[in-house]
């Protein structure tokens, strides 16, 4: 028997690092698994241009660097990150809103270098998802849930009996002819020039599409658009009733602290040994990045200057 396995199983981590990256910023914080609650300061970078794998986690990395060095992160807490894309085994399959050359990047690997400790990728739409099904909207709702969030594109995350069904992309369903967040996203409604009775007219109509494939119990409205709910709610027509996330601001950060907490035990196992042994304490050396992680710490300078410190809502 290996010395790990006569150890007692570590606890599940009470908290974790979520991670959102947006079209306009990357926020982060330490987030409370068991309530939900931001444990830390949001902090806000505004998103690089281009948004590549590498800007995107020097960006991520100077966030953490931060609230490594405020003292709200323990050794090995895990984190999780939230991206405008498919994931399969820790690499971005899709990247409609995002730069191309995510597609297929060892991301997690390198966010893993980069911070130190271990990192789960989500779709950023499942991390929202995830933070209803756990502590909002959807909490405790059987049966099916759908989720859209309504931003720069569509996301949808998908839920049956409280279990998630990932990577579905509703937003790139044919409507119209076209992608359908190419027209009834917020971005496309503002491309549009449309007035909130005819976007909200549109976006029914895509939503029925939606119904007749898999016939939601509860149709859930997140992201940006979301918060103008009160604008265009008369416009729309469900079967399902309609209602708007919890989680309006943190909802990515939540969920993608939550996606991490499955990773955690592995995270506490990590954290022992850095505690007990000297030698591996700290950032681990990069690997599969070939040195992204020293390359970072330059770039993290840029970044710690033009850090924003968000206030501390809990939703
Ligand atoms: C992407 C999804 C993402 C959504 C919201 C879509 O364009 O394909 O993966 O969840 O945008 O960001």
């Amino acid at each position: 028997m290996s010395p790990r396995a006569k150890r007692p199983a570590p606890a599940a981590p009470r908290t974790a690092i979520g991670i959102d990256v947006g079209g306009t910023g990357v926020k982060a914080a330490v987030v409370d698994l068991v309530t939900g609650e931001l444990a830390s300061p949001r902090l806000r970078v505004k998103t690089p241009q281009p948004a590549t794998p590498e800007a995107v986690i020097a960006a991520i990395g100077g966030i953490v660097d931060q609230l490594v060095a405020d003292g709200h992160v323990t050794p090995g807490m895990p984190a999780g990150a939230g991206l405008p894309g498919v994931v399969k085994a820790g690499r971005l399959m899709t990247a409609a809103n995002i730069d191309k050359s995510w597609i297929v990047a060892p991301a997690e690997a390198m966010l893993s270098a980069r911070l130190g400790r271990v990192v789960r990728l989500v779709n950023d739409a499942d991390a929202a998802g995830l933070a209803e099904a756990t502590f909002g909207a959807a909490k405790g709702v059987q049966g099916t849930v759908l989720l859209l969030t309504i931003g720069t594109g569509i996301g949808s995350a998908l839920f049956i009996d409280g279990h998630l069904l990932d990577s579905t992309e509703f937003g790139h369903v044919t409507y119209r002819g076209k992608d359908a967040e190419t027209l009834v996203s917020g971005a496309a409604r503002e491309r549009r020039g449309l007035g909130w009775k005819k976007w909200g007219r549109e976006f029914s109509e895509y939503m029925a599409l939606l119904e007749r494939w898999f016939w939601p119990d509860l149709i859930i409205l997140g992201g940006g658009v979301s918060k103008e709910y009160a604008k265009y709610s008369r416009f729309l027509t469900a079967r399902a009733p309609i209602v708007t996330a919890q989680y309006l601001n943190t909802s990515g950060i939540v969920g993608a602290a939550l996606a991490a907490a499955d990773i955690g035990i592995a995270a506490a196992v990590l954290a022992r040994e850095d505690a007990t042994d000297p030698g591996t304490a700290g950032p681990r050396k990069a690997g599969p990045d070939g040195g992204l992680a020293s390359r970072a710490t330059a770039q993290a300078a840029d970044v710690a200057a033009s850090l924003v410190i968000e206030d501390q809502p809990t939703r």
